[in-house]
């Protein structure tokens, strides 16, 4: 925790004060080769589910570089064969991890390369196989947070558009089975609810669901402030925490500003299901090669690559075939030519 607070520090000061992109590249390699790095990979980019205000939902990734698509087994074996030391894998992006049905073998193999996965961003937990869902606990995945916007059916379907509560809550009883039987804490259980005004009514049953499967429960924040904003904003501000005396826009301006996900172009690169490197998991519009034809270390240093960073750090006027060019969280000192 306290390395992380340090690493924070060190980023803001190199990136946003200093605007030095090589310096802190050459300190995230040091760090990658002293104890190794954090990387970002699609497990599966498909979804089944309909929720009304995502990209995956709406086409936009399927048509774009991400596709549609599973990681294989032998193409993970390949990555971290030539990745170096990986101290943490995210393996949620822009799909469901679930839907792949080699799940089971790509955790499998994760493990006995000593790479500890993570899958905080999220899965909806709709479609699991049994082996699937006792694979996160045998393989010891470290987190798992479980979207889950509702504690009604209603309510929840309402943006989960085709999911089941039922069957989510069933399979997080039966990863919690699972985790008995192995005798183990992982994988450590997050239930994630965005706070809609259709279901800020159901916060507190849904944080009593989570209590009683053992789950710690974050509401957050919907970032699509056009989509059911939530219509008592100080009830359910003084009920979660979030901060509605603050515009999204605001907030979405304040996370671009401090590279609060361009910093994963350094320290935490994202890699497709199909190998595509995309430095960020918010890059849907272009590739920097393949991470399974080209050692990452080799990629990190091409000149497109290189030439996002000097961008993203005011170095450099933005180019329009940088996938930066159409995005929202483009820090806004950047200069657009
Ligand atoms: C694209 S989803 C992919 C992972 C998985 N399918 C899921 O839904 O958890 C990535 C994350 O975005 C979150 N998300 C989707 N729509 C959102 C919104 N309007 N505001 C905030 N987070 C959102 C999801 O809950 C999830 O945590
Ligand atoms: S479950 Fe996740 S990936 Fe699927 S549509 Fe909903 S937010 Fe998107
Ligand atoms: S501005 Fe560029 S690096 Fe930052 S999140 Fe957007 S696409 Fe990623």
């Amino acid at each position: 925790m306290a390395l992380a607070a340090l690493k924070a520090g060190v980023r803001r000061l190199l990136l946003e004060r200093w605007r030095a992109p090589r310096v802190y590249a050459a300190l995230c390699s040091a760090e990658a080769r002293l104890f190794g790095r954090k990387l970002r990979l699609e497990v599966c980019s498909k979804c089944q589910l309909k929720c009304p205000t995502c990209a995956t939902a709406h086409g936009d990734t399927r048509r774009g570089v991400v596709g549609w698509g599973d990681l294989t087994p032998e193409n993970l074996t390949r990555l971290l064969g030539s990745a170096g030391r990986v101290r943490e894998l995210e393996l949620s992006n822009w799909g469901e991890i679930f839907l792949n049905p080699r799940l089971p073998e790509l955790l499998a193999c994760a493990e006995s390369a000593g790479v500890p996965v993570t899958v905080t961003n999220g899965v909806n937990l709709n479609t699991a196989s049994d082996a699937s869902l006792e694979a996160v606990v045998r393989h010891r995945v470290r987190r798992l947070t479980v979207s889950i916007d509702g504690a009604t059916q209603e309510t929840y379907a309402k943006f989960r558009v085709h999911g089941n509560l039922a069957r989510v809550l069933a399979h997080v009883d039966r990863i919690n089975h699972f985790k008995r039987l192995h005798g183990s804490p992982y994988p450590r259980l997050r239930w994630q609810f965005i706070v809609f005004g259709h279901n800020e009514h159901e916060v507190e049953a849904a944080r009593a669901l989570a209590k009683a499967r053992g789950m710690q429960f974050e509401a957050i924040r919907n970032l699509a402030a056009d989509y059911a904003p939530v219509r008592d904003p100080s009830s359910v501000a003084a009920r979660t925490g979030i901060d509605y005396g603050i515009p999204t826009d605001s907030v979405l301006d304040g996370l671009a500003d401090g590279l609060g996900f361009c910093h994963q172009v350094w320290d935490a690169p994202q890699v497709n299901w199909d190998g595509e490197l995309l430095g960020c998991c918010f890059n849907v519009s272009r590739s920097f090669g393949n991470a399974f034809e080209t050692p990452l270390r080799t990629l990190l240093k091409g000149p497109d690559y290189l030439e996002m960073q000097r961008v993203l750090t005011g170095r450099a006027p933005l180019r329009a075939d940088l996938p930066c060019a159409s995005c929202r969280l483009l820090p806004r000192h950047v200069a657009r030519h």
